[in-house]
């Protein structure tokens, strides 16, 4: 068996090590940060991620796994090495590539000190050309090797979902190896098929179509979403209109299929924004002009604004009102706040001169300087306590457990705005005023 080191201890990397870890591996996830190392090694997951907690204990109990934050020690006593560190924003938009330099770098000098030949796997998103001309060649520059003897290179996209990243790692639909050579592809490949038994397609493509593939892959699923916020605002004008069905309808053709056509409050996360961003500026810089990765951001950033108008159109005169905004983390079971539509929507509220009290299962404070005036409540009842409009901005199970009686019992006027669409309309207009995205009036 192969042992493996990983690069960084985010989302990606906790998750592909846990995994690794789970199937009898001997993983060493490295990372940087002190703090970080200790709390994996103490079995303390860094960040919220279901059933995270109970793999990383088996992982650190049976030995398999454990946390370094020496990446030279890591790499020396591994055949395989992921990089899996972060690829955030610039202020272009386009890709900041310090960590994936400094991993190289490390990596590079590790190499340097190491007789067997070692794997290099870059699994952070990261633009097309970036493995061959940053990674390989910064690797080259700092270890005095040459890949494809030496050392082995391939790149291989993640696709898990934050909120379900350990069942995603373990069951993907597919897995791309993007290869420099073919000894690198038949390595990891063989490593892939032995993790997941030959249970899942495994394509191999040059590394630039493999990194593509990322790219290509989120941009189309924001542009399902995007399009299905547009539709949603197109159904509110229409009397008797209900976005919901409409696409229930249109999914089932099997062409489009019935995912991500929900229409909400838009897109966050971590990665649907920075990687649509991030294509575009890569477009743009080679002279291509990329105008339906554009026309799905703007879609996106008028979406939040939309809900806020919504709450806005139900409050009347905002000022010493108080809203209940129900959901902050980007999706349900995480605590990511990155690109929440939540601070879009609050942000735009406490603009306009309300009172935002917001609500989460899990987040439970948003530490932003510039949110010092939005409210924390400690339970749902607390947030709509006195609350003049409620909306409902992420789909945990809580709020979808909640009936028009516990709007009605507790807010000073019963209204609630529907963001995410998981209140039955019939149920709530009849005894409450209800508002929801892509809903139009009642005929
Ligand atoms: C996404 C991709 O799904 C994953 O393959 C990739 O590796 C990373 O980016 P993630 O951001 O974790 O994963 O969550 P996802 O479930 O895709 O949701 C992203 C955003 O889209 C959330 O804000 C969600 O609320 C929104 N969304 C999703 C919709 O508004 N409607 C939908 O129908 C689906």
């Amino acid at each position: 068996m192969q042992r493996i080191s990983i690069i960084g201890t985010g989302y990606v990397g906790l998750s592909t090590a846990v995994c690794f870890a789970s199937r009898g591996y001997h993983v060493i996830a490295a990372t940087r940060n002190e703090e970080n190392a200790r709390a994996i090694n103490a079995q303390q997951p860094p960040f919220y991620e279901p059933g995270l907690d109970a793999a990383l204990t088996h992982g650190i109990r049976s030995k398999c796994l454990r946390a370094e934050t020496s990446r030279a020690k890591a790499v020396s006593e591994t055949d395989v090495s992921f990089i899996t560190v972060a690829t955030p924003e610039q202020p272009d938009g386009g890709i900041d590539l310090r960590y994936i330099i400094s991993a190289s770098e490390d990596l590079g000098r590790a190499l340097q000190k190491k007789d067997t030949y070692h794997l290099v796997v870059v699994k952070s998103t990261v633009i097309p050309g970036t493995t061959r001309e940053v990674v390989k060649l910064t690797i080259e520059r700092t270890s005095q090797r040459a890949a494809g003897r030496d050392f082995g290179l391939c790149m291989n996209p993640e696709f898990l979902r934050q909120g379900s990243a350990i069942e995603d790692t373990l069951h993907p639909d597919r897995v791309i190896v993007g290869e420099y050579d073919a000894r690198s592809g038949t390595l990891l490949e063989a490593l892939l098929n032995e993790f997941y038994e030959g249970a899942v397609p495994v394509l191999k493509m040059g590394l630039e179509s493999a990194e593509m593939v990322k790219y290509a892959s989120n941009a189309f699923l924001a542009t399902k979403i995007s399009y299905a916020n547009e539709m949603a605002t197109v159904c509110e004008t229409v009397p008797g209109v209900d976005v919901t069905h409409v696409m229930a309808a249109v999914g089932l053709d099997p062409r489009v299929n019935p995912q991500f056509l929900n229409a909400g409050a838009g897109f966050g996360g971590s990665c649907f924004p920075k990687d649509v961003k991030a294509l575009r500026t890569f477009a743009e810089k080679h002279g291509t002009q990329a105008p339906l990765l554009r026309a799905v951001l703007t879609v996106n950033e008028a979406q939040a604004r939309h809900v806020a108008q919504l709450v806005l159109s139900c409050l009347g005169e905002p000022e010493g009102k108080k809203v209940a905004l129900l959901g902050l983390a980007f999706k349900p079971n995480t605590d990511d706040l990155r690109e929440a539509p939540s601070l879009k929507i609050a942000a735009q509220l406490l603009e306009a001169g309300a009172r935002v009290s917001a609500y989460d299962p899990v987040v439970k404070k948003v530490a932003f300087s510039e949110f010092e005036a939005l409210e924390h409540a400690d339970s749902v009842q607390a947030c709509l306590a006195g609350a003049h409009c409620c909306v409902v901005v992420t789909e945990w199970d809580e709020f979808k457990a909640l009936t028009p009686d516990d709007f009605i019992t507790h807010m000073a006027k019963p209204i609630v705005v529907d963001a995410r669409r998981i209140y039955d309309p019939q149920e709530f207009r009849q005894r409450l005023r209800y508002k929801a995205v892509g809903l139009g009036d009642e005929r």
